[in-house]
């Protein structure tokens, strides 16, 4: 039977850890953390998430600012936002919500957020700091993962870890941050993707594996082996006539099927979900007190 890795709880731990630093924060240096959250166009999941973002800010004692801008804004109106508030000194975190609609370029407005604002860690400088083990930004899901495997004392020194999915959100990244050379990493990692013929080749060799597919329940049980740490990122719905809302969440891994055979998993949801607006926070927090 599986251990249970509670992402709600240890996202809770993290958040009253990072209210008491604030507070603490406030009262030496007389700094309050500052989020920026830029959200265009009504795209429900992410007014949800932005919603949330600034729920949590709240919670900790943080200030946001919430802009929320018709999915009419030209491309300059968002990148002259951004500049307003790299320029703002009371704004430590900065972040656009994504996608962003099609007229405007996703890649210019990660470029025009200042590297030292970025904690969503999607700046190529940011990337680029992690790939090469020096202190930055990390992206909130793979950072949120670490957090949640260091938590739950799974240690991972020569283990084999098959990320499935290289997505520059959560595949690249946490495949880079599981092989650096420090005592909370230092795996073997392979990474799958489309590419790959035989996907449960890889699968079956893992000691840890990491879905970050987003297709529901593609892995089964026969695709893992006995005693398997199962991470899975996958937020799907499908639809469920037996629930109100005529769906259900799922996760890239079949977790009733699975749960026998792991030594630990993360359910979908209050798993890994939780764990990314923690990790949003506690950039902002490493921003305001100083940066890396
Ligand atoms: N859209 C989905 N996930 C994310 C995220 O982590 N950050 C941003 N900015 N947009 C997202």
């Amino acid at each position: 039977m599986a251990k249970i890795i509670d992402g709600k709880l240890i996202s809770a731990q993290i958040k009253a850890e990072l209210k008491e630093k604030t507070a603490k924060l406030l009262e030496e240096k007389g700094i309050i953390p500052g989020l920026a959250l830029l959200l265009i166009g009504e795209d429900p999941a992410s007014t949800i998430y932005v919603s949330s973002k600034e729920k949590s800010c709240k919670e900790i004692g943080y200030n946001s600012i919430v802009r929320r801008e018709p999915a009419t804004i030209t491309e300059l109106e968002a990148l002259n936002i951004i500049d307003q508030w790299n320029k703002d000194d009371k704004i430590h975190g900065i972040l656009v919500q994504l996608p962003v609609p099609k007229h405007i370029d996703e890649q210019k407005i990660i470029l025009a957020i200042s590297p030292k604002k970025d904690v969503d860690g999607f700046h190529p400088e940011s990337f680029g700091r992690l790939v090469i083990g020096m202190p930055g930004f990390v992206s909130c899901t793979p950072a949120g993962i670490m957090e949640l495997l260091i938590r739950s004392e799974i240690n991972l020194k020569g283990k084999h870890v098959v990320v499935v999915g290289r997505s520059n959100i959560v595949g690249k990244p946490i495949a880079n941050l599981l092989y650096q050379k420090n005592p909370h990493a230092n795996a073997v990692v392979t990474i799958c993707h489309t590419g790959a013929s035989d996907l449960r080749q890889y699968t079956k060799q893992a000691d840890v594996l990491i879905a970050a597919v987003g297709v529901p329940e593609i892995i089964k049980a026969d695709d893992v082996k006995d005693g398997v740490v199962i991470i899975d990122v996958g937020i799907n719905r499908v639809d469920d006539p037996t629930k109100e809302k005529g769906y259900r969440i799922v996760g890239d891994v079949d977790y009733e099927g699975v749960f026998s055979k792991a030594s630990a998993i993360t359910p979908v949801p209050g798993g890994v979900g939780p764990m990314t607006i923690a990790m949003l926070l506690s950039n902002t927090f490493k921003s305001a007190s100083g940066g890396f």
